[in-house]
């Protein structure tokens, strides 16, 4: 069977108190709607549409820049979680599978728990994800008759029998395209909140005599995000998660609390990761690497063996092959570093390819800003720049080339060359001395 999700994102999450929508605020480095996106992804949907309403143009670029083929169905007017479902109507009118409905601010649905969703619609013409709520304050509320799901009602609309129901709505539900919207062309807005509920649809099911089932999950995984409170609890969930994963796929964390992913964090096994590292989005970590500790690390990939940190930075586009080393107050973007080289401290490294084994000196900087275009630094194999080197880029220095300490490099270094490109040095003997005695002798006088 087909599936297609419709992820709702159009409301505008007042409680946020943002200029942003409420689902392109991050966890783990993501929109919350992205998390939802990949959810749903595992279930290989035919079409996705994403219901926006504020702020829908970014919502929009965001969850293309996810999946270009996701559809955006906008919904001017919030009218209520039915009314938003509608408007994916027309964007799926030639589709005739399942539709999973998700909510664009609910991220930690697992992909397992929507198999079990399609998998019960084999029996049932609609499924709704359930829970039991340790405190089912305002959710919707599940009522079961005869092993059947007999209808939902919202809380606002519930009477004291009813409220004192703990199986709670999670708000994803599945059915058949043409049942999902042929219900919810049913669905009308007399109700407490005066809104379409999407809820409304399992009652007018059940008295067409239709089935209705639910699956259950567990509460943590149909958290729904708010406000920055609840933003902050969820980030907190999903860094438990990423690092318990972390740790069972073989890394060391040796303070997993202070540790930080991202959505699409990989780490191999045996790396080890030092205390205080934050991994933003795009890291791929090789097996047996170590992240020493207080480093950050974005876009960016480093292979087998490498040692980055304590105090590193990775930036985009900064590519470690095995066994480099990059030390203590390094920054690297956009640059490749061959296998073995070192560039151990106080550093800069930017649009820049490095040989294998090079070893650069402290304080080296690629200048590689002229205040308008950005130009690349060549360094050779074996090469080996001295200290405090600028080199302004675009520059090539050769293999085995070296340059001597301070250096400013404007033009290439021949492979095997040395460019020393600094004052002469020149030592006027005694000076020092007579200059000091002179000074120390008008502090004496007081002046
Ligand atoms: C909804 C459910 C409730 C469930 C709860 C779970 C209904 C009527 N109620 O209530 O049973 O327990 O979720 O969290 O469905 N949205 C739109 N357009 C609209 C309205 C909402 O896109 O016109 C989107 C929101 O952006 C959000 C989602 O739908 O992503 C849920 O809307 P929300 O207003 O939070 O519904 P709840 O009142 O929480
Ligand atoms: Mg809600």
């Amino acid at each position: 069977m087909s599936t297609a999700l419709i992820i709702l994102g159009a409301g505008m999450g007042t409680r946020m108190n943002s200029d942003m929508p409420k689902v392109l605020h991050r966890i783990g480095g993501a929109p919350m709607l992205i998390h939802a996106m990949k959810s749903g992804a595992a279930l290989l949907p035919e079409k996705t549409v994403i219901v926006a309403g504020h702020g829908a143009e970014a919502v929009g670029k965001a969850a293309k820049a996810y999946d270009d083929t996701a559809q955006i169905a906008l919904q001017t007017e919030q009218l209520g979680t039915a009314h938003a479902v509608a408007q994916a109507e027309d964007p799926l009118k030639d589709f005739d599978g399942d539709v999973i409905v998700l909510y664009g601010d609910t991220p930690f649905i697992r992909p397992k728990t929507l198999a079990a969703m399609t998998a019960a619609r084999l029996t049932h013409d609609v499924v709704v994800l359930g829970f039991e709520a340790a405190d089912p304050g305002r959710y919707g509320r599940l009522i079961m008759k005869d092993d059947q799901l007999d209808r939902i009602v919202e809380f606002k609309d519930a009477n004291d029998e009813e409220r004192a129901v703990t199986l709670c709505n999670s708000g994803v539900i599945a059915a058949k395209s043409e049942t999902l919207f042929d219900l919810i062309d049913a669905v009308g807005d007399d109700n407490a909140a005066g809104e379409y509920y999407l809820t409304d649809i399992i009652g007018i099911a059940r008295a067409r005599g239709l089935t209705a089932t639910v699956v259950r999950c567990d509460e943590a995984e149909t958290l729904g995000v708010d406000s920055r409170a609840g933003l902050a609890r969820a980030e907190a969930l999903f860094q438990t998660a990423a690092r318990t994963e972390a740790q069972d796929n073989g890394v060391t964390l040796t303070a997993p609390e202070t540790v930080f992913f991202a959505h699409d964090t990989v780490i191999g096994r045996d790396t080890i990761i030092e205390p205080n590292v934050v991994f933003g989005p795009g890291v791929t970590v090789e097996s047996g690497a170590t992240i020493r500790a207080f480093s950050h690390l974005e876009g960016c990939h480093v292979a087998r063996g490498a040692v980055v940190g304590p105090y590193a930075r990775l930036r985009p586009g900064a590519e470690l092959a095995e066994d480099v080393k990059v030390g203590n107050f390094v920054e690297i973007k956009n640059a490749q570093i061959d296998e073995g080289a070192k560039v151990n401290h106080l550093t800069y490294i930017g649009d820049a390819a490095v040989g294998a084994r090079a070893n650069i000196g402290a304080g080296t900087i690629t200048c590689n800003y002229d205040g308008v275009f950005k130009h690349k630094t060549t360094i050779g194999a074996d090469a080996f720049i001295g200290s405090n080197t600028m080199l302004v880029a675009p520059v090539n220095v050769g293999d085995q080339a070296m340059t001597g300490s301070g250096s400013v490099i404007t033009r290439d270094v021949p492979a095997g060359d040395l460019a020393v490109a600094r004052a002469q040095q020149d030592n006027k003997p005694g000076f020092a001395k007579r200059l000091f005695e002179k000074l120390r002798a008008k502090k004496a006088k007081g002046s």
